[in-house]
């Protein structure tokens, strides 16, 4: 049993290593990205715009981290870059007008609004397509290893799953909600990167079979969790607090754990599912420290 003064070290700890990965990542992102005067300095600005402006990095940390578990052979970093400008791709195509029409994001105005809808879808296409570009360029030395990264984000990112959630999240706005549909949507809109964004940490360390399968239960959990609180978020918090609307996904009777079960019950979820993230974890092993402290906080966060 530890002592409150261990209790409270662990808790530094941990905020200094997610300090310390987020600051990691900031710095890769910067020197990857194209300079904003890159012609057409327009989009190379608004590609810069949506990813440098103080997301909370949670992918990136989540596959640094995930790198960490056993011995690693080659460096993450390159693949944290990409699965952040993938997720930032997500966000601006999701805060379109066609979409969920969303005008803040990160505490700024989105993209869109920013700089204009044709320069926004074009920025996303770009963030998208430069993922890619990153992990067959950078891991060149390392072919077995870039193939797995393409196939995991390709995957995770395709039309059977996050884009796939996207989809039914949008068709299903303002219709009856369903249980089987908000399993669907919360799976693949959010866990899918997530469990991307762990299963390429561990590719780095050379995982055997068994290491992988429970790495993608743990993502599973550990999205389905982000998500239920991010829902949870938009019903309870300002918009000052999320850098982001609130009150959206009632406002477009979205199909949310809230909507249909409530406040009380969607923690109760939330719960179940990090309880599930820390217990694989505990299975899976090695440097699993920080992912289980990170997990229990992210149930925790306010934003
Ligand atoms: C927002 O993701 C979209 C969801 C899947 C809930 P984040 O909450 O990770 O957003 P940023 O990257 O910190 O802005
Ligand atoms: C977004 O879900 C998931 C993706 C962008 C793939 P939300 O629509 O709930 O995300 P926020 O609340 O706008 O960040
Ligand atoms: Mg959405
Ligand atoms: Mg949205
Ligand atoms: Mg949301």
């Amino acid at each position: 049993m530890l002592s409150m003064t261990q209790l409270t070290g662990v808790f530094i700890a941990l905020k200094e290593k997610l300090k310390a990965f987020q600051i990691q990542t900031e710095a890769a992102i910067d020197s990857r990205l194209p300079d904003p005067g890159t012609r057409p300095a327009r989009i190379h600005t608004a590609m810069r715009y949506a990813v440098m402006n103080g997301g909370k990095r949670i992918r990136p940390v989540l596959l640094l981290a995930a790198s960490e578990l056993l011995p690693k052979n080659a460096n993450p970093e390159a693949a944290a870059v990409a699965i952040e400008c993938l997720h930032s791709y997500t966000l601006i195509h999701d805060d379109l007008p066609c979409m969920d029409d969303s005008d803040l994001r990160r505490g700024n105005p989105s993209c869109h609004k920013e700089f204009d809808e044709a320069t926004a879808l074009l920025a996303g296409d770009a963030l998208l397509t430069y993922a890619f570009e990153l992990l067959s360029r950078e891991y060149v030395e390392h072919p077995l290893l870039a193939n797995k990264l393409v196939s995991d984000l390709a995957f995770a990112a395709g039309s059977l799953r996050l884009i796939g959630g996207q989809m039914e999240d949008v068709e299903l706005a303002g219709k009856n909600l369903d249980h089987d549909a908000l399993l669907f949507i919360h799976e693949n809109k959010t866990a899918a990167l997530i469990t991307a964004a762990l299963t390429m940490g561990l590719r780095f360390c050379d995982p055997k079979e068994e290491q992988l399968s429970l790495i993608k239960k743990i993502g599973y959990h550990l999205g389905m969790n982000f998500q239920i609180v991010d829902d949870i978020l938009d019903a309870t918090t300002t918009a000052e607090t999320m850098g982001k609307p609130t009150g959206a996904d009632a406002q477009a009777m979205k199909t949310t754990y809230p909507a249909l079960y409530g406040l009380a019950d969607a923690r109760k979820e939330a719960d179940k599912h990090t309880k599930k993230a820390v217990q694989l974890l505990d299975t899976l092993g090695g440097n699993n420290e920080f992912l289980i402290k990170l997990t229990q906080e992210l149930e925790k966060r306010a934003h």
